[in-house]
């Protein structure tokens, strides 16, 4: 067999795809690289070394720049440019790593004019930089007369690596900055969005000020998932933490209590593959409030949330009872493997297991407790109507009081027993009939 020169050419349009076409949400690129920044903490703490552990995400709309640093392992300088150079590979192990395939990083690329990553290792005092002309590469992209062009002649077009000393020799790093942003509405500015965003998705801590399970699910998961971490991430300088807490708003203008955390294992015939809680709602009557940016059982990988709030929506009898809940599914297989846009698993048997297990365990029975909680909701309510239906005036419960020698009207009498009017404006007050609560009110002066 004679070895003739091979015919493979890759495209530059790969590049398109890898970049512009990756995700729906332009805000995914945050988590991105903060994956890329917890992953190279993992390192940190395998190398048992000290040292501050922060990830600081810094936006300036007017200006449209963004850049995010990590105080990580940063890359040596000898690998610096072999790793940044490579695409759709990587040297991180699928098994042990958040990211494997080796594009995340270009997730800004769509974004920006101009995307610079730096970086150094502790222990060296040389700067790596590369940095990207991503103005270019979008007009070489568009221009039809290069679209002949191989992705590594794009490449070397539009990047440029160098190396210079560095100050300081202790310290490592890796730095992202993305200069002349824009998106489509530019929500990749929005510093609103992007805390809401981070809240949901980033490996942030619990707030204990707020949710009094905090260190309890943290004890939890932290025996149970060795990969779980928590991050400190501060966005223009302020730490954001996760959203839970002990108190909740619902859909139908409620506030409800949490009165406990459920926790579970998911297990098959391999072993447990995730680990999990949910809060206990006291009243479960109504959706929670979308605003309040935690409802639906969540899944998350490495602490990083895989899809949105909706992904489990498919394992409830309805849909929109999975938004009745608040709580956390964390991944521990290697078989269960986020897809390249992270919004669910790579299809596999582990993967169908899984929800199986997530619909017959927990969709199932909450869907069957949401179910019989609003359904004793309307037969009270509809016991209520029936007794409203019966009195038709204060002045009727007064005669029917009379009438049974109720009718004392002792002051110290009225202490003891309520009088006909509030009951009836409790009544109306359980019925949700507010307007009616205020005229009694009004008229009888209590
Ligand atoms: N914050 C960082 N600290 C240290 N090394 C980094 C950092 N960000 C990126 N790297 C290096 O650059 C490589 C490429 O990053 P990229 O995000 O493109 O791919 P990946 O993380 O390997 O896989 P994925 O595409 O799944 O995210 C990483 O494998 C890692 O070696
Ligand atoms: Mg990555």
């Amino acid at each position: 067999m004679s070895l003739r020169e091979s015919r493979f050419k890759a495209g530059m349009y790969l590049l398109e795809t890898l970049t512009a076409g990756m995700y729906n949400e332009p805000l995914s690129i945050y988590r991105e690289y903060i994956q890329n920044a917890v992953d190279s903490f993992d390192l940190v703490r395998q190398a048992r070394r000290p040292g501050p552990q922060f990830i600081k995400i810094d936006l300036d709309p007017l200006e449209r720049y963004i850049s995010i640093r990590d105080s990580a392992f940063g890359i040596p300088s000898g690998n610096a440019e072999k790793t940044l150079s490579r695409i759709g590979g990587s040297e991180k192990r699928k098994e042990k790593f958040r990211g494997f395939r080796g594009i995340g990083r270009l997730g800004g690329l769509a974004f920006c004019d101009k995307a610079i990553f730096k970086t150094k290792a502790a222990g060296e005092n040389v700067e790596s930089v590369q940095e990207w002309d991503c103005k270019k590469l979008r007009n070489l992209l568009a221009d039809t007369e290069h679209q002949e062009m191989s992705l590594r002649e794009l490449f070397d077009e539009t990047t440029v690596f160098y190396q210079s000393n560095s100050k300081k020799k202790t310290g490592s790093y890796f730095k992202v900055k993305l200069i002349d942003v824009s998106s489509f509405r530019n929500h990749i500015l929005d510093i609103r969005q992007i805390e809401k965003y981070l809240q949901s998705v980033a490996p942030l801590p619990f707030d204990p000020e707020g949710f009094e399970y905090a260190n309890d699910i943290k004890d939890y998961l932290s025996k149970k998932i060795p990969n779980y971490v928590e991050m400190k991430i501060k966005l223009n300088g302020k730490q954001i933490f996760k959203l839970y807490k002990n108190r909740i708003k619902s859909t139908n203008k409620q506030v409800d209590s949490i009165k406990g955390v459920k926790f579970f294992d998911i297990n098959t015939s391999e072993g447990m593959i995730a680990s999990g809680w949910y809060g206990n709602r006291e009243n479960l009557i109504g959706a929670i409030n979308r605003g309040e940016g935690i409802s639906g059982i969540r899944v998350r990988d490495g602490n990083i949330m895989i899809g949105d709030e909706h992904i489990l929506d498919g394992c409830f009898r309805e849909a929109r009872f999975n938004s009745y809940i608040f709580g956390e599914i964390h991944i521990n297989s290697s078989k269960l493997i986020p897809n390249s846009r992270r919004d669910d698993f790579v299809d596999n048997q582990t993967k169908t297991e899984f929800y199986n297990i997530i619909d017959r365990d927990i969709g199932l029975p909450l869907s069957k407790e949401i179910r019989l909680r609003s359904r004793l909701k309307s037969q009270i309510q509809s016991t209520q109507k029936k007794q409203l239906e019966n009195v038709q005036s204060v002045e009727q419960i007064k005669v029917a009081e009379i009438g049974a020698g109720g009718n004392k009207s002792s002051k110290e009498e009225s202490f003891v027993r309520p009088s006909a009017e509030m009951i009836l404006a409790e009544i109306f007050e359980k019925c949700g009939e507010y307007k009616k609560v205020r005229e009694i009110k009004e008229k009888y002066g209590y």
